[in-house]
């Protein structure tokens, strides 16, 4: 077990935090570690992970103590950072961290950025030079939340004429996702400071719940019109016609535009399509992998049933199926929002389109 400490998040005066520092690097005099708001801890405490080792950090990412794409390849990035700063083996390193988890793509991409920056360096700069890497990561990550925001508030006014849009959103994709204000929850956050948010609808998403606890916590600091919904009432929702645009992040966008999402956003797709509601994915270009073809050669992380059954009573031996995520092909996603642009309709041209922009 690496080492990490745990430690309550205060601001200057000592009180609770206002911002939400999800990751960042500090140099205190023992040397330096990787500071991670525990999102496992979330809502109810806010709690830092000081991880002054790799495999601390690789545990953090495992249990989902940081998670989400955009920030896991932030996490990836600051991990090399770290290791070659401590003086641990680099190759090593970047072995552990970007198979620590396997579907999010962004992981590999901030690890081998970061690799490559260390390897690239003068002589005894490697440390300094992968830190520099993984900040300009983090400072692009923030520019793409962005610029995301801004291309999801144009293309939400072209699908949803008369605004006052009504939002559904599954699993979590804000501030505590990214070096920024977020993909999915960046744009609804667009929407409400522009005052066009009529309502957020949040799934709970099952079974680790990062709906109810992390973007139901996000929208409630940011003071959004908000409510939470168990994942199979959203049917009802639309139904009733109570949904504008269904809009999500993604893990991993496929060469053909398939793509991969937290558990729950496929039955969504295809729930918006037979209701003819916008299914709108907001993703990074660095989540966009043009070497995994198609949905078939995304790799799905199982994770333990427990998560499962331990959120849902049952007989003691109950076996649980339990995929992180699942993949929606490119003819039910209506666009995806990137830093670069709108992709739309998403094929296979119109993708590598937008990554080559
Ligand atoms: O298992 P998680 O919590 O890491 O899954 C995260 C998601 O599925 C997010 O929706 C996705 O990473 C997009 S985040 C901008």
């Amino acid at each position: 077990m690496g080492d990490q400490n745990a430690r309550a998040v205060t601001d200057e005066a000592g009180g609770a935090s206002s911002a939400i520092p999800a990751l960042r690097w500090e140099e205190p005099p023992e040397g330096p570690v990787l500071v991670l708001l525990d999102q496992t801890r979330l809502p109810h405490e806010e709690v830092e992970l000081v991880c002054t080792d790799v495999q601390a950090l690789v545990q953090a990412i495992r249990s989902l103590a940081v998670r989400g794409a955009p920030l896991l390849g932030l996490a990836g990035a600051y991990g090399i950072a770290l290791a070659a700063a401590r003086g641990y083996d680099v190759n090593e390193a970047a072995d552990l961290l970007a198979h620590a988890r396997p579907t999010a793509v962004n992981l590999g991409y901030g690890v081998r950025r970061a690799v490559a920056a260390f390897r690239d360096a003068p002589p005894h700069q490697g440390a300094a030079v992968a830190l520099a890497e993984a900040r300009a990561l983090h400072a692009e990550d923030a520019a793409a939340s962005t610029a995301m925001a801004r291309h999801g508030a144009q293309l939400l006014a072209e699908l949803v004429p008369g605004g006052g849009y009504r939002l559904l959103t599954h699993c979590n994709t804000g501030a505590l996702v990214s070096g920024g204000e977020g993909t999915a929850l960046g744009v609804v956050l667009a929407a409400h400071r522009a005052g066009e948010l009529r309502r957020l609808w949040v799934d709970e998403t099952r079974p680790l719940l990062q709906g109810a606890r992390l973007t139901a916590y996000e929208a409630a600091r940011a003071g959004m019109p908000y409510t939470l919904l168990a994942d199979n009432a959203a049917g009802s929702l639309f139904t009733a016609g109570e949904v504008d645009a269904v809009l999500v992040g993604a893990d991993r966008i496929a060469a053909d535009g398939s793509t991969a999402n937290k558990v729950g956003s496929y039955p969504l797709a295809v729930l918006a399509r037979y209701h003819h509601v916008p299914f709108v994915v907001v993703a990074p270009t660095t989540t966009i992998d043009l070497a995994t073809p198609n949905g078939d050669a995304i790799e799905v992380e199982q994770r333990a049933g427990s998560e499962v059954t331990d959120l849902a009573p049952s007989p003691l031996g109950t076996q649980a199926y339990n995929p992180a995520f699942d993949v929606t092909p490119p003819e039910l996603i209506t666009a995806i929002i990137t830093e670069n642009g709108v992709v739309s309709p998403v094929t296979a041209e119109s993708i590598v389109t937008v990554c080559n922009r």
